[in-house]
């Protein structure tokens, strides 16, 4: 069977600094459409690891595979229309809120499904929203909902979440967890959500990715992973959250 996505020993070396190696000998692979929490403390690479899967950054060491072609032979677009990363701070592209909505069907020559983006707007609480408004007036939380909803209209295989709910209000960060839930298993798509926010990883994943110490150090289920930790390391990361 090919795998959607192969990680094989990646390393990232930073060009400066005490600590040269940022991580080193990722190994991972997604075989069947799932959720996967990427946790670990600030600093270990997450963000790193994300943009790497989006063809966004360079590993210094190891390969990427997409739907079991190496990275070096894809066309870096063609690339990120499959594995597309919504990014923490959502950057708006020139234009009204529709021409934000439509960038997917642009981009992919495809008509706009004009009664999916209403429907993706009113559950994520932005059904009021004037589609003629400026884009870069939207605030933070606003331009969030509208960035991942542009992403999903792009109807990739694979999404790559970095925070996305880590600056919405309570109620908000609901309906983008239920939102992408029920997505994930309408669309059968594969997404790795980065979150520091535990209840979420809970709530939404099926699998974790642990990194500490410049590893990718426990990828297991997530029962398994808050239930019982195989590594001290997971251990002592939940404990210091209260987890365990
Ligand atoms: N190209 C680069 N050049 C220099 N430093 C870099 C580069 N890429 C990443 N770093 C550094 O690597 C470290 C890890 O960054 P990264 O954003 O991947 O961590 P993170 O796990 O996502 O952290 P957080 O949870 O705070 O978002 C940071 O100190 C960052 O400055
Ligand atoms: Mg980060």
């Amino acid at each position: 069977m090919t795998s959607i996505l192969k990680l094989q020993q990646l390393t990232k070396i930073l060009p400066q600094g005490e600590r040269p190696i940022l991580f080193a000998n990722v190994s991972a692979q997604i075989d069947e459409p799932q959720s996967i929490a990427l946790l670990g403390a600030s600093g270990q690479g997450k963000s790193t690891l994300l943009r790497m899967m989006a063809m966004l950054d360079v590993p210094d060491e190891g390969e990427l595979h997409l739907h079991g072609t190496p990275a070096s032979a894809w066309v870096p677009k063609e690339w990120r229309m499959q594995a597309c990363y919504v990014a923490q701070q959502p950057v708006m592209l020139p234009g009204t809120v529709e021409d934000n909505l439509k960038a997917a069907s642009r981009l992919h020559k495809h008509s706009f499904d004009q009664e999916l983006a209403r429907e993706l707007m009113g559950e994520l609480g932005l059904s009021g929203m004037d589609w003629g408004k400026r884009a870069g007036d939207l605030s933070g939380g606003e331009k969030q909902r509208v960035a991942l909803i542009r992403s999903l209209l792009l109807r990739a295989p694979l999404y790559l979440l970095d925070e996305t709910t880590s600056s919405l209000d309570a109620h908000s960060k609901r309906a983008v967890q239920r939102l992408l839930t029920a997505w994930q298993a309408k669309e059968s798509c594969t997404m790795i959500w980065v979150t520091h926010d535990l209840d979420e990883a809970r709530a939404v994943s099926q699998r974790i990715w642990f990194m500490a110490d410049r590893v990718l150090c426990e990828d297991a289920e997530t029962n398994e992973f808050f239930e019982q930790p195989a590594t001290e390391k997971a251990r002592r990361f939940l404990q210091a959250a209260g987890r365990h």
